[in-house]
């Protein structure tokens, strides 16, 4: 399976987020040396920057195989029980965007997460109804959200591992779409790495897409191979600006400067100005304007920065930077 070998199967394998990197190959070992199930991994950051790909690695470091669901999907607590009661000892369950589990599913979790215990309800009636307590196998539990934040106090507090990715450096990006390209047998030269790193947001996902689609215009436009001037063609083609920002990005930029003077500007106002969905702007486009120091988020709103209207060539006049 091609997905398959794009993802990094170990740690040594993955590149970038050294600290947390280093971090997690203690516990793994140690855990291993014990003989016991690793520690209960809670993931935030981002989308796109390695969340589910480390969980799989967890899995495979541990030996032991992963079940995957996500928050929104699990509805009741017998969807959830129905999950964990497939466990074998020391596989992971991965929850992707484990900020929008129900709470009362969350609340099944707790004595799982602790005890690997399971609670459940049995009887007709008030009469026979009873609670029985199946134990289950020694699993760690690997979530995974864009909103730590989001994320209940009881909930959070059972993770004996909480990681943050960040964003990647450009020479980590650069490590990626090489690693990629060979994957997928393709040649590039460097300066074009360096073009699709530069334009990928700090974030692998994106330099994964970008890769491919630059890679197909070279396969049309010039026998396959991957130069800095193809790159930029296509890059340019698919409206992806030298900070990578892409159209949504300068919907949003140029609806703050142009319809709301700059801001302050609540969300929702934003997003319906773009008919854009205020959540998709929170989780997946304002964390990377947050980090370039496009916008600001004060108590009244979004703020687009000095750098924003420099970007967009547009001439300054907020006078909340004056
Ligand atoms: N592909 C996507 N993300 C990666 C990473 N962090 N390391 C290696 N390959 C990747």
């Amino acid at each position: 399976n091609f997905e398959k070998t794009l993802r990094p199967s170990t740690l040594q394998e993955y590149i970038g987020q050294k600290d947390l990197k280093q971090n997690l190959s203690v516990f793994i070992r140690a855990a291993k040396q014990r003989q016991e199930a690793l520690d209960h991994v809670l993931l935030y950051g981002p989308p796109g920057l390695g969340k589910t790909t480390l969980a799989y690695i967890l899995a495979n470091e541990m030996h032991g195989n992963i079940k995957t669901t996500s928050g929104p999907s699990i509805e009741k607590s017998g969807d959830l029980a129905a999950i964990l009661t497939t466990l074998e000892p020391g596989d992971v369950l991965f929850i992707d965007e484990i900020h929008r589990l129900p709470k009362q599913v969350e609340e099944v979790l707790y004595p799982a997460m602790e005890d690997y215990c399971l609670d459940i309800l049995v009887g007709k009636d008030s009469a026979t109804v009873h609670n029985i307590r199946l134990t289950l196998p020694p699993f760690t539990l690997v979530g995974a959200t864009t909103r730590a934040g989001d994320l209940s106090a009881p909930l959070r507090d059972r993770f004996g591992i909480v990681s943050q990715l960040e964003y990647y450096t450009l020479e980590d990006l650069e490590k990626i779409v090489n690693r990629t390209s060979h994957v997928m047998d393709t040649t590039i030269d460097s300066e074009a790495t360096h073009e699709i790193a530069m334009r990928s947001r700090g974030t692998p996902r994106i330099a994964n897409r970008l890769f491919r689609r630059v890679r197909d215009f070279a396969q049309v436009y010039n026998e396959g191979i991957v130069s800095l001037d193809v790159a930029k063609d296509a890059l340019d083609r698919l409206k992806v600006d030298h900070l990578g920002l892409d159209a949504v990005d300068h919907k949003y930029l140029r609806g703050i400067i142009e319809r709301f003077k700059g801001g302050p500007v609540g969300l929702e106002a934003i997003a319906s100005s773009i008919g854009e969905e205020p959540m998709t702007l929170e989780d997946v486009y304002e964390p990377y304007l947050l980090q370039i120091g496009f916008i600001n988020r004060t108590p009244r709103g979004r703020v687009a920065t000095p750098k924003a209207y420099e970007h967009l060539q547009i001439s300054y006049q907020n006078p909340l930077f004056e």
